[in-house]
């Protein structure tokens, strides 16, 4: 079964059991301080999670591209992506524990769907602590539909509890669905969730009932919902007898071309596979990030750095393959020939892909010969050290100013018979690090998505702004970005020229009026064709719902979003732009603040 297939037959059961496709989502998360990237498939779901109606119902289900850097490290063995795809049904206080399992269950293990036979799954369930009691429930029910007492395992809250990216947001006890790959069992302790390779997590059913608050408690959710997560690239794996994502189709077009560039043959050498596997992962991951409708370039910050992280990593393995040069765009073009189907965005963004990842390719050849050139030049000095050792904070120096890696500067100490002090390296970087972190940690305070008033003020302030940009600049105006704080708001917004004192005094007026006016708030659920007849402003490039939300704030301004928003403008504080600069070509970015 391939991938296609495997997303097709998710979505047509779930439509089949009275579920609405819903579309997936950006891999960046709009309006939220907390997360560089999307997660989960549960993540753009949040509001809902917590008790807003969605407008399509009670019952969704979709596939969303995710991406998670936690595991980087690990990315390279058999199992571990940085970006994969995860398929998702949901109950927004609908069905609970039973329907969730009975479904989960059927689509596993029916003939005309996936047929996996039942002897190869195994389950877990949560354990229990001070939170939430055991969950003998959904053990029962699991064995009611037919697994076996001794595949069903308790587990404790790190393995068997589910909240999102952020600290604070919708949670709850999970179980998840394990393929035993066979062979003999560890230990005693050995079985469903046991890390030892036998074992492979392909679903996971969330019991959302608790919203996790900042102060650390555990309220009840009003209305009890599920979330679940099916795994792609792990599913395709077992369904066709594999052992790792990386040896299924989804990967064989571009792991050959990876084989061909470097003249290797996959499976001859586990460091080289290794290499392999990184190349397609990270190339994979750039790809989507790059070719996002809210795609972000590479650069020093965020979401931008761990970008710029995978393309570079992606380089340094081709190296080590032996391939020169400029390699990435021929391997980005078969990424995007294999993903447009489900992923058309990678199609119209196919020209900004590739031009993005040349430009950072070279940037850093350009970056590792000027490295190499540094190295040598600190080199006659480094050998006149009788231990033959390169002190870390050299290393360091040639990381920090010309971003030279590490790894790099090893190999050249390593073939001129020299050693670096790596555990002063290891230093050096770990208070770097930390530094960086402190500078950045007010960034990335707070809960998933910030309900809070300010962010709610701020998020109607957005289309306050984008509408009075419209009134001052014209029409060509469209959002282009946002991101929210308690703090402040950025707004990025397509415009040629920097604005004038008097065009940013105007916008500023305007907004300030709105919020005098102390117009309502009001909400519609509608169509998107309908809403566009209305003269609502769509995200352009943003993918919706058939049937979606439109705010309308007093007779000012009609724009399709997820909300929330405040329900009067009044009381929103005085509207002040702190900041007009360019972000990106032409497009132009704004700092504001509400006071
Ligand atoms: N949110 C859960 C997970 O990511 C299920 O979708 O595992």
């Amino acid at each position: 079964m391939t991938a296609d297939e495997l997303r097709n037959k998710f979505i047509e059961f779930f439509t089949s059991r009275g579920h609405v496709q819903i579309q997936g989502k950006s891999l960046l998360p709009d309006n939220d301080p907390t997360v560089l990237f999307t997660t989960a498939g549960m993540h753009p779901l949040v509001p809902y999670l917590l008790g807003q109606e969605h407008p399509a119902g009670a019952r969704l289900v979709d596939y969303q591209k995710c991406v998670r850097t936690g595991d980087i490290d690990s990315v390279g063995d058999r199992s571990h992506l940085t970006f994969f795809e995860m398929l998702g049904n949901w109950s927004l206080g609908d069905y609970f524990k039973e329907g969730a399992l009975a479904m989960s269950f059927e689509f596993l293990t029916a003939p005309e769907w996936l047929g996996i036979p039942l002897e190869k799954l195994g389950v877990t369930v949560f354990e229990g602590d001070e939170n939430a009691p055991r969950d003998e429930e959904s053990a029962a029910i699991w064995k009611k539909l037919g697994i076996p007492s001794e595949r069903i395992a308790f587990r404790p809250k790190e393995d068997n509890w589910w909240g999102p990216a952020g600290a604070t947001g919708p949670c709850g006890p999970d179980s998840e669905m394990f393929y035993d790959f066979g062979g003999e069992p560890c230990g005693p302790d050995c079985g469903p969730g046991c890390s030892c390779g036998k074992w492979l997590e392909i679903w996971n059913d969330v019991f959302m009932q608790y919203n996790k608050t900042a102060d650390g408690t555990y309220e009840p959710l009003a209305r009890k919902c599920v979330d679940t997560g099916m795994g792609i690239e792990r599913t395709v794996t077992i369904l066709n007898g594999l052992r790792s994502v990386y040896d299924t189709e989804i990967f064989a077009g571009i792991r050959g071309a990876v084989e061909r560039a470097a003249a290797y043959v996959y499976g001859g050498d586990a460091e080289k596979d290794r290499s392999v596997r990184i190349i397609c992962d990270h190339l994979r991951a750039a790809v989507f990030i790059l070719g996002d409708p809210r795609a972000v370039s590479p650069s020093n910050v965020g979401a931008g750095y761990v970008l710029r992280r995978l393309i570079r990593r992606a380089v340094r393995h081709g190296r080590k393959l032996g391939m020169e040069g400029r390699v990435l765009p021929p391997l980005a073009e078969l990424v995007i020939e294999r993903f447009k189907g489900p992923y058309p965005e990678l199609e119209e963004n196919r020209l900004s892909i590739i031009d993005e990842l040349a430009r950072e390719e070279d940037k850093f050849l350009e970056t590792l010969k000027t490295g190499e050139r540094e190295f040598e030049k600190l080199l006659p000095q480094v050998l006149k050290n009788p231990q033959r050792v390169m002190s870390g904070r050299l290393a360091f120096r040639l990381f920090d100013t010309y971003g030279f890696p590490i790894e790099l500067t090893e190999e050249l100490a390593a073939e001129n018979g020299l050693r670096v002090n790596r555990d002063e390296f290891d230093e050096a970087f770990r208070k770097h690090q930390e530094l960086s972190r402190s500078q950045s940690a007010g960034a990335f305070k707070g809960g998933l998505v910030d309900q809070g008033e300010m962010a709610t003020r701020y998020h109607t302030a957005t289309h306050l702004l984008h509408q009075a940009l419209r009134l001052v600049l014209g029409d060509h105006v469209a959002q282009k970005g946002s991101n929210i704080t308690a703090e402040r708001m950025r707004f990025d917004f397509s415009h040629h020229s920097p604005m004038s004192a008097g065009e940013i005094e105007r916008v500023e007026a305007l907004v300030n009026e709105q919020i005098r006016r102390d117009l309502p708030i009001t909400v519609e659920v509608m169509s998107l064709e309908e809403a566009k007849e209305k003269g609502a402003i769509a995200l352009f490039g943003e993918k919706y719902e058939n049937q979606v939300k439109v705010y309308s704030v007093g007779d000012f301004s009609k724009e399709v979003c997820g909300g929330p928003h405040v329900t009067r403008t009044g009381g929103m504080g005085v509207f002040k732009i702190q900041k007009e600069q360019s972000s990106s070509a032409g497009v132009r970015r704004i700092r504001a603040v509400l006071e």
